[in-house]
């Protein structure tokens, strides 16, 4: 049995992949700080597995640690290679994710992206584990209007956040370079993951104000707040509002899965591969979807732009559909219907619970 390391485990897409790799019995380590996740989401992995196959011998252990304390992480691995076993491959996600956080605290970002991730692959290669896939973003890209994004598409993020993962992505690179072979990496160049594991038990949680669009419209939906905000209907799109790459977060989970075996089935492998459905969605679309399929209202206003947006975000996801032979993914309906369904069950997040 594979002993995987998920770095972040705990948050929003590392839980639902951490479910997918139990139910294909990988052996789950998670590392988290949880700074940005609830402690109780370990439970509710435990309980949504079950809740799937009740017999199911649940493989997962937790250290609760900060990537950035170099001794924590070398003791996570010696205890595993005490115990006989060894790392077989990292997952990495954990990360500050929020780009309007990244202007006000680039150095918080660059420390915690930057250094841990540099600790994490020190460590890995001292104990000679050379699978890894890392979290990008499809931030990295320099925005075209109307233009899908492919992976050879032009670079160039335009805020820290983007930047601390365009960083990584070149250490990534030179290390795939160097003269330590053996390397097997991929950076999976996300797009909008939204939705939640269909269940309910488990979803999207932060601990601080949501800035990601779908728990914005989650929160409307439940009153939380009176009107959901969309920032400019004056984009060069269809409705004027920004056209996205939406992904239901279970397809996202089970694309780590499918690129870590890959790459543990090669001889060694430097991937870049977009992860998104290549259909863009607009925000008023995304909205009156979520709508329908719910049967509640949204209330919105328009507001000004905001500084750094973009009209068009969608993937040419081609790359990932050929070399993962994947040909399925979630509608935007499922996305908002499961979403939801996570919300209204735990208004609250995992506190309630
Ligand atoms: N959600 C998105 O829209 C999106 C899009 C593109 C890329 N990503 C990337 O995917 C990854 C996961 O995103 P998510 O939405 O699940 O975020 P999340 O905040 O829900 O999960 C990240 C987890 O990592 C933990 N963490 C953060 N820094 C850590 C550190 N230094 N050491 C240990 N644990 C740490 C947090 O406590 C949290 O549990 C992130 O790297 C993010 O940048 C996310």
């Amino acid at each position: 049995m594979k002993n995987i390391l998920v770095t972040g485990g705990a948050g929003f897409i590392g839980s639902h992949t951490c479910l997918n790799l139990l139910e294909r019995n990988f052996r789950v380590v998670i590392i988290d700080s949880f700074d940005n996740s609830s402690k109780k989401v370990i439970d509710k992995i435990k309980e949504t597995c079950k809740s799937i196959d009740k017999n199911h011998n649940l493989n997962l252990e937790v250290f609760i640690g900060n990537l950035c304390d170099r001794d924590f992480v070398t003791d996570v691995f010696k205890e595993i290679t005490k115990q006989n076993r060894q790392i077989d491959g990292v997952i990495h996600f954990a990360g500050f994710k929020a780009v309007a956080e990244s202007i006000i605290k680039p150095l918080s970002y660059w420390r915690n992206n930057v250094i841990g991730t540099l600790n994490l692959v020190e460590i890995m290669d001292d104990f000679n584990c050379k699978n890894l896939v890392f979290s990008s973003s499809a931030t990295v890209y320099q925005p075209m209007d109307n233009l899908k994004l492919k992976e050879i598409s032009k670079l160039g993020p335009i805020n820290p956040y983007g930047n601390t993962k365009y960083t990584i992505e070149i250490l990534l690179k030179d290390l795939f370079k160097s003269s330590v072979k053996n390397w097997k990496l991929a950076s999976l160049r996300y797009f909008n993951p939204i939705g939640a594991h269909s269940s309910g038990l488990l979803g999207e949680d932060p601990k601080d104000t949501p800035n990601n669009i779908f728990p914005l419209i989650a929160n409307t939906a439940l009153g939380i707040q009176k009107e959901l905000k969309i920032y400019g209907n004056d984009w060069p799109t269809p409705d004027g509002t920004p056209v996205r790459d939406y992904i239901h977060v279970m397809d996202l989970a089970l694309c780590h899965v499918k690129v870590l075996e890959l790459l543990m089935n090669s001889e060694s492998e430097y991937l870049n591969l977009n992860v998104g459905t290549g259909i863009g969605t607009s925000v008023l679309d995304l909205v009156k979807t979520f709508e329908r399929v719910n049967n509640v209202k949204i209330p919105f206003v328009f507001d000004k732009r905001r500084v750094g947006d973009a009209s068009y975000v969608v993937a040419d996801n081609s790359l990932l559909m050929s070399k993962m032979n994947i040909n399925y993914f979630r509608s935007i309906e499922d996305m908002c219907r499961d979403g939801w369904n996570w919300k209204k069950l735990n208004p609250k997040g995992y506190k309630e619970t």
